[in-house]
């Protein structure tokens, strides 16, 4: 059975992408949706032409990584695509940071992305590919939002890494940088602040033309992907001057 499997299904850049993926790939069995909320996934479960399964789970929670590790190894599938779009981000200076905000932002962008990754690898085959969203925050040092760049200099630096160890096995490693998409990321991250910068505002992408990007990237086994030439440039001029 071939399947493509998708976290952070239920909104955002996870969502669309579940419904490029529904859209562009016909030779897969079924789609699998991942998230917390089982209302937005059985939304989008009902728009997706390809046969699909949700799997209602807390990727932060052991005793669920655990359960679907098991759903896994009893219906044996073929993982033609992991697209981990999960993630969440704190806008807030360090030393005023809730420790158990903080905990969970590390244990859901860094630990569950890891854990996902090391489950699913022994269904992958050659020509799979693994989509892994880290963000252009990965290059950026900028006060309020150093621990969510790290934990996404951490996705960054691990999806490159792994991609070179995966190239013998053939399976094909993407980390997407995109710069800042319109999504209900910001309602959580920004919780503590008076709301997005109007200059982040300005060059907001869409989540879908994230998405759509990204899975073109993976097909032409690109290393990076950027949402636009704009960030694409930041990026590098980040990368070296901050
Ligand atoms: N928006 C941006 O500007 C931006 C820029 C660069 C990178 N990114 C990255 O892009 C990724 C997607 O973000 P987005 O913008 O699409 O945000 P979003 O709309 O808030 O989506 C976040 C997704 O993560 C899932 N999630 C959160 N906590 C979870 C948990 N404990 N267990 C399982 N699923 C969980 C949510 O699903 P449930 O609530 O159903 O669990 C939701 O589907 C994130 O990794 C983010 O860091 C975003």
């Amino acid at each position: 059975m071939n399947v493509a499997l998708i976290t952070g299904a239920s909104s955002g850049i996870g969502l669309e992408a579940a419904l490029e993926i529904d859209h562009r790939f016909t030779s897969l069995d079924e789609v699998w949706i991942i998230g917390r909320n089982e209302e937005k996934l059985r939304i989008l479960s009902k728009r997706l032409r390809h046969n699909n399964r949700i799997i209602i789970m807390d990727l932060t929670d052991s005793d669920d990584m655990d359960a679907f590790e098991g759903v896994l190894k009893e219906l044996k599938p073929n993982i033609r695509m992991l697209f981990q779009s999960a993630g969440e981000g704190l806008h807030q200076r360090f030393d005023e940071m809730n420790r158990a905000e903080a905990k969970n932002m590390l244990r859901l962008n860094c630990e569950a992305l890891t854990n996902m990754t090391s489950i699913c690898l022994p269904y992958m085959k050659a020509g799979s590919r693994i989509i892994q969203i880290a963000s252009s925050a990965a290059y950026v040092h900028i006060p309020s939002f150093g621990l969510y760049s790290a934990t996404k200099a951490f996705v960054l630096s691990f999806t490159k890494s792994l991609r070179k160890e995966l190239k013998k096995r053939k399976i094909y490693v993407t980390a997407v940088c995109p710069g800042p998409v319109d999504t209900p990321f910001f309602e959580k991250s920004e919780r503590y602040t008076n709301g997005v910068i109007p200059l982040k505002k300005l060059i907001m992408n869409s989540p879908r033309n994230v998405a759509i990007k990204a899975i073109c990237d993976a097909g032409f086994k690109r290393k990076v992907s950027y949402d636009t030439p704009l960030i694409a440039i930041l990026s590098f001029f980040a990368k070296w001057f901050m």
